[in-house]
């Protein structure tokens, strides 16, 4: 369905015909506004920015692209489309038609899981605000903040689902995700990596590459839900999050081609005469991926988990691609989970968490043998690589665990020297200047091989409007 940009609040779900919906929602955009503007990125609401938005949910919708100062971004409410017969995947329900209402036995659960979502969007942009004094050039600016823009477009399409579905306690969970503030130590948000600032920009694509795959994972899961409009929102979003992590792998592929060109040049590998010209070195990048990692790992939850059996076995949420499973009942099923006292039998829907962890992990990996053929090919022979799953953990089976990052025991102080030291990260703190000419970008990184909608490198992707 075509999206009405007429409307004040663009949408492609017919929000006219539903006065009172409208209404509320009306009421609440002011109020995401006030939040955009205080907590959004800093300094630049006033510029003009190069940003794409959705003219329509299929692939050609993406095609338009223009300056927007980001106050105007036509935020909105857009869904996949409909699919007709749709019926429920996987679990106790399956094969019976999807839910175009929410149940009332798992009201309260479908509730958690759209407001846990929804609150890592606005999360994301509060982390994120203080980012652009300290691009690295004009490009990644304005990646920063389509990113920014879109996480707060994912807001928008959460906010909607409380509206639509959820009557009066969906709009008092509304207003509390503008409530709720990244780092406020009385009113953190809900997951504990969203509360800390992301103020360097190898961070940034760090928290692009394994955090927001993070989301790309749980976004797939719930996309396969049998109650159909948190489906469909969660497919429409799938296709911005793309993005995300495009910004996050080829953010970190540049600045491997950097230190590499610098290796090069100078003929050694050596961290200390490389910090001296000014560039990254792969260690830290190895260990930035150990600790960014370790943390996304967290996110998704215990192996062992009754709520996550719950949510599958009543349809709420599946595995990624849950048609590629064979068995979508899963009952009377085990999976094999490594834990410290060795492998455990484990019902399969008990370990949904593991899993979609799973897949994930096979996701991350993808880039990181990019990146080591890169670097062999100039010459080198280091490989970046993902640590164990043991590795650093907090949540889950591993939590506490001492061990280093091929998994096996070790002592304190090889786990800390495994993680960014102080050292490392006042280090990439001092590399961080922001380059605003355009075509010019940072020492520390280069620029990309192509610039954005097919404009050339050295366009003015943000100027002051
Ligand atoms: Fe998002
Ligand atoms: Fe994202």
């Amino acid at each position: 369905m075509a999206i009405d940009y007429q409307a004040r609040i663009p949408n492609n779900v017919d929000l006219s015909t539903d006065r009172g919906l409208q209404r509320a929602l009306e009421h609440w955009q002011p109020a995401f506004l006030d939040w955009w503007k205080e907590l959004g990125p800093t300094t630049f609401q006033e510029h003009d920015v190069y940003l794409r938005t959705a003219t329509s949910v299929d692939a050609k919708g993406w095609a338009t692209f223009g300056y927007v100062k980001m106050p105007d971004y036509r935020w909105g409410i857009f869904l996949a489309d409909k699919q007709e017969d749709r019926t429920i995947g996987f679990g106790d329900h399956r094969g019976k038609p999807v839910w175009q209402q929410v149940p009332g036995e798992f009201r309260s659960a479908l509730r958690r899981l759209i407001v846990t979502q929804g609150d890592t969007e606005p999360a994301s942009v509060e982390q994120q605000r203080m980012l652009a004094l300290t691009a690295p050039s004009l490009y990644d600016m304005r990646n920063l903040f389509q990113v920014n823009v879109e996480e707060g477009r994912h807001l928008w399409a959460m906010v909607y689902l409380l509206h639509a579905y959820f009557g009066r306690d969906g709009r008092e969970e509304a207003e509390e995700l503008l409530y709720r503030h990244s780092g406020d130590v009385d009113n953190p948000r809900i997951l504990g990596t969203f509360n800390e600032p992301i103020d360097d920009w190898l961070s940034f694509y760090m928290f692009t590459y394994f955090t927001d795959r993070d989301g790309k994972y749980q976004l797939k899961s719930l996309a396969e839900s049998g109650f159909d409009p948190l489906a469909r929102t969660c497919q429409f979003m799938l296709t911005e999050e793309a993005h995300h992590m495009f910004v996050g792998e080829t953010g970190i592929g540049r600045i491997i081609k950097r230190t590499l060109d610098e290796m090069q040049k100078l003929g050694t590998d050596d961290p200390v005469t490389l910090r001296k010209a000014g560039v990254i070195d792969l260690p830290l990048i190895q260990r930035y991926i150990n600790f960014w990692y370790s943390s996304a790992l967290d996110l998704f939850g215990a192996e062992v988990s009754s709520n996550a059996a719950t949510y599958f076995a009543n349809g709420l949420k599946g595995r990624p691609d849950e048609m590629t499973f064979e068995d979508h009942d899963c009952s009377g099923a085990f999976e094999n989970v490594e834990t410290p006292d060795g492998v455990q039998e484990v019902a399969t829907r008990n370990a949904m968490n593991f899993l979609t962890r799973n897949a994930y992990v096979r996701d991350c990996a993808v880039g990181l043998t990019r990146w080591y053929r890169t670097i062999k090919k100039a010459g080198f022979d280091f490989e970046l690589r993902l640590p164990s799953e043991r590795f650093h953990r907090n949540v889950g089976v591993w939590a506490g665990a001492v061990v280093d990052p091929e998994g096996k025991p070790c002592s304190p102080d090889v786990v800390e020297a495994a993680l960014p030291s102080d050292a490392d990260r006042a280090y990439v703190k001092s590399l961080m200047v922001a380059v605003t000419e355009p075509g010019k970008c940072a020492n520390w990184t280069t620029l990309p091989e192509r610039g954005v909608n097919n404009q050339p490198i050295d366009f003015e992707y943000v100027r002051a409007g």
